[in-house]
C-alpha cells in the first residue's frame, strides 16, 4: 500500500494533502501570521551538524526512557490536537490505539471530538494525558479534571500559551467552520475528496472531548470558552484539585519555567504550539537548553516544534529534552490512512530514531549528549 511505501513524515504529508479538503489540511499544516515562529522552528534542525563517535557497540539499541517516573518505548509521545476526527473519522480513538501499540503516551485534547471516557473505555491499558484549557468557567473545568482521574488519566497537561486563539489566516482564507460546512466551494472541493466527505457525515457529528458542542469558527469557539485572565495562581488551584501529574505547556522562558515549577508543575513543555499561536515566538529548541539548566533537576522537561523525523528526536534529546512531543507528524499519518497512517508516522520515527542513534556511536537515550550536536554557523 501507498502508506507502507511512504520512506519519510514528509512523505505522509504529500498523501494527506491528496486525502482530505484543502481547509482541513491547512489547518493543520499551517501556523500564525506569517508562519513566521512555525517556519523557524522547523528549519532549526536543518542548521544542526550531528558529531558522531566511532567504533562504539551499537549492535543492540535501546530507545526506552522515563517520563512522569515511567517507562516510555520510545522518548517521544502524542501532543494534544483538536478537532481530530474531522482529519480522519477513526479521530482520538485511532491516535490512542496506535499510541498503546507503540508503547508512548497520548494526550487528549480538550479540543478532542471524543470524550475522554470514550477513549479511555476503547484503548484501557495505555498511558493517557488529558490536555486541558481552564475555562472561564472554573466549576466547567473542576469538573473535567474530576472526569480525567476517574478515568484513569496519569497527567494533565495545562496549555497556557492561549489565553486567546492565535490568527490563523489560511482558516480565515478557507472560511474554516467547525464543523467544516458545505459551500461553493468546499463542494468543488468535496468532489475530489468524496470517501473524507462520506466519513464525515455518515460518523456521529464532531463534538468535543469536554465542551458542550457550539459551532463556529476557531477563533470564536476559544474566545467564548477561554479565560484570557488566567494566572499562576489558577495553577496552584489546580495543584489542590488534581491528584495525578502536571504537565504545563507552552512555556517559553527561563523565568516562567521556574515560576510553573514553583507553583507545583512536575514537568514543562517547551512549547510554541507549533507556532500556531504568537506569531514570531521564539524557537522551542534554541529556549530549551537554558530551560534544562534552570528546572531539570526538579522538573521534568518536554519540548516540541518543528520534530519531523527520528533524527529531529535525537537533536532535541541532545539539547537537554528528557521527553519530545510530536504534533502535524501523527496528524500527517492520521489524514493519510487514519489508525494504520499513525502507525506508520511512530514507525518511521522510531526506525530513523534507532539508526540515528547507531550512527552517533550511542546505545541508550541518556547517551545523547549536547557534544553530539553543533549549531552551524547561519552563512553555513
Ligand atoms: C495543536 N496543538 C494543540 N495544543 C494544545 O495544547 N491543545 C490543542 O488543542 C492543540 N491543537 C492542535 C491542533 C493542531 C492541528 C496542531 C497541529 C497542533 C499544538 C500541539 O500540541 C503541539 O504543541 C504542536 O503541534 C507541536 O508542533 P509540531 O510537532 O506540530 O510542529
Amino acid at each position: 500500500r501507498r502508506l507502507a511505501r511512504a520512506e519519510s513524515v514528509n512523505a505522509l504529508r504529500a498523501i494527506a494533502r491528496q486525502r482530505v479538503p484543502r481547509a482541513v489540511f491547512d489547518y493543520t499544516d499551517g501556523g500564525a501570521g506569517d508562519e513566521i515562529a512555525m517556519e523557524r522552528s522547523a528549519e532549526f534542525f536543518r542548521d544542526i551538524e550531528f558529531h558522531p563517535r566511532v567504533l562504539r557497540d551499537v549492535s543492540r539499541v535501546d530507545t526506552r526512557t522515563p517520563v512522569l517516573g515511567s517507562e516510555s518505548a520510545l522518548p517521544f509521545g502524542l501532543g494534544p490536537t483538536g478537532f481530530t476526527r474531522m482529519m480522519h473519522h477513526e479521530g482520538e480513538i485511532g491516535v490512542a490505539r496506535a499510541a498503546a501499540r507503540a508503547g508512548v503516551p497520548y494526550a487528549l485534547s480538550t479540543m478532542g471530538t471524543t470524550s475522554l471516557e470514550d477513549v479511555s473505555d476503547a484503548v484501557p491499558a495505555s498511558r493517557k494525558w488529558f490536555q486541558l484549557y481552564l475555562w472561564r468557567d472554573r466549576e466547567a473545568s473542576r469538573d473535567l479534571v474530576r472526569r480525567a482521574a476517574e478515568a484513569g488519566y496519569e497527567a494533565l497537561v495545562l496549555t497556557v500559551d492561549t489565553p486567546v486563539a492565535g490568527p490563523r489566516l489560511r482558516d480565515v482564507r478557507n472560511g474554516l467552520t467547525i464543523p467544516p460546512s458545505l459551500t461553493l466551494r468546499t463542494v468543488v472541493d468535496a468532489s475530489r475528496k468524496p470517501s473524507w466527505w462520506f466519513n464525515l457525515l455518515s460518523t456521529p457529528p464532531l463534538e468535543f472531548a469536554s465542551m458542550s458542542s457550539k459551532d463556529g469558527t476557531i477563533a470564536q469557539l476559544v474566545g467564548s470558552m477561554f479565560d484570557p485572565a488566567a494566572t499562576v495562581a489558577d495553577l496552584g488551584w489546580l495543584r489542590e484539585i488534581w491528584g495525578g501529574k502536571l504537565i504545563v505547556k507552552g512555556v517559553q522562558g527561563v523565568a516562567d519555567a521556574r515560576a510553573v515549577v514553583d507553583a507545583g508543575a512536575d514537568a514543562v513543555v517547551v512549547s510554541n504550539h507549533g507556532g500556531r499561536q504568537l506569531d514570531r515566538a521564539p524557537v522551542p529548541m534554541e529556549q530549551l537548553p537554558a530551560i534544562a539548566k534552570a528546572i531539570g533537576d526538579h522538573a521534568d522537561v518536554l519540548v516540541d516544534g518543528g520534530i519531523r523525523s527520528g533524527a529531529d528526536v535525537a537533536v532535541a534529546l541532545c539539547l537537554g529534552a528528557d521527553f519530545v512531543l510530536i504534533g502535524r507528524a501523527y496528524l500527517f499519518g492520521l489524514m493519510a490512512g487514519g489508525e494504520r497512517g499513525v502507525d506508520r508516522a511512530l514507525e518511521l520515527m522510531a526506525v530513523e530514531l534507532r539508526n540515528t542513534m547507531q550512527l552517533l556511536g550511542v546505545d541508550s537515550i541518556d547517551q545523547l549528549q549536547d557534544s553530539h550536536v553543533r549549531r552551524r554557523d547561519q552563512r553555513g
